[in-house]
């Protein structure tokens, strides 16, 4: 018994210790939702706008988007294909890998998986945190992912962030402000997490922007399970058929025995 609780114990070792190393960073949490068929419209909007250059998503195809997100064929055809593709094709960039491996110290990778490999919160949280650093090449580092190749291609919408180091209150671990006891005022750190948008910079407001990336990731995780919305549905229909099927046996079994005893 001993030895069993043991070996349970170093199973869960590896539990434990992703726990305690987990990020330091705080993401923000967003609920995605893909049945929010305006939002994932507005999101692909802004992917085949913004990302598609870049970032390949050649796991979606065109045409299964419409039909998931209800946008007219003609529609997709018109506004969100804007290479020489076909709605039946994959959504595919032009741009060659190798060349922007060499552009940007780093390929930009496909992102039809990416919510899957990383998380809604990430995506969320990444897109949101570039900031103005004239060290890096393209003039911009991020908070979430430091180093990033990636230049700011959203600057023009969010504005142009700077992450200036400031007096903030601190918290306990329940989300108290610690206080000074002596002096009864609120303790304040040093942190560096504190930004603030350059005035005129971006053409949209905070929240506005927020509510695009919302859009934006939505769609994301849209496209990492493009067979959510289906098999949420066809998986009730399988239990509620399921649960017809034990009243019919039921039955049929007292039937059969009837006769036995
Ligand atoms: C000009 C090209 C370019 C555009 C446009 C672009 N990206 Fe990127 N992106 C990159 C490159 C290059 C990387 C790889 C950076 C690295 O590994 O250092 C990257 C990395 C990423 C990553 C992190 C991937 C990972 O998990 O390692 C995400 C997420 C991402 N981009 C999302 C987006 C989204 C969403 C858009 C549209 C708003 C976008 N990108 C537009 C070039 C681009």
């Amino acid at each position: 018994m001993k030895k069993l609780f043991l070996l349970s114990l170093m199973l869960m070792m590896p539990v434990f210790a992703q726990a305690s190393g987990g990020p330091s960073i705080q993401l923000d949490s967003i609920q995605a939702d893909v049945t929010d068929k305006a939002s994932l419209q507005r999101g692909m909007q802004t992917y085949v706008n913004y990302c598609l250059g870049c970032h390949t998503a050649q796991y979606q195809r065109y045409i299964r988007a419409a039909e998931d997100l209800h946008i007219p064929e003609e529609l997709v055809t018109e506004h969100l294909i804007f290479s020489d593709q076909k709605i039946g094709e994959q959504m595919t960039s032009a741009m060659d890998p190798k060349l922007a491996a060499q552009w940007f110290g780093a390929p930009p990778p496909d992102l039809t998986n990416e919510v899957n490999l990383r998380g809604a919160d990430w995506v969320y949280t990444y897109l949101r945190s570039f900031y103005a650093d004239d060290s890096r090449p393209y003039g911009v580092n991020n908070v979430v992912y430091p180093a990033v190749g990636m230049p700011n291609v959203l600057a023009e919408l969010q504005g142009v962030q700077s992450k200036t180091c400031g007096e903030v209150a601190k918290f306990d671990d329940h989300g108290a402000a610690v206080i000074d006891s002596l002096t009864g005022e609120p303790i304040t750190e040093q942190s560096c997490e504190v930004f603030s948008v350059a005035e005129g910079t971006g053409n949209m407001t905070p929240a506005q922007f927020d509510a695009t990336i919302y859009d934006l990731t939505n769609f994301m995780a849209y496209m990492s399970k493009p067979y959510k919305s289906d098999s949420q549905r066809i998986g009730l229909w399988a239990i509620l058929f399921c649960l017809m099927m034990t009243v019919l046996f039921y039955f049929l079994k007292k039937e059969f025995w009837r006769d036995v005893h």
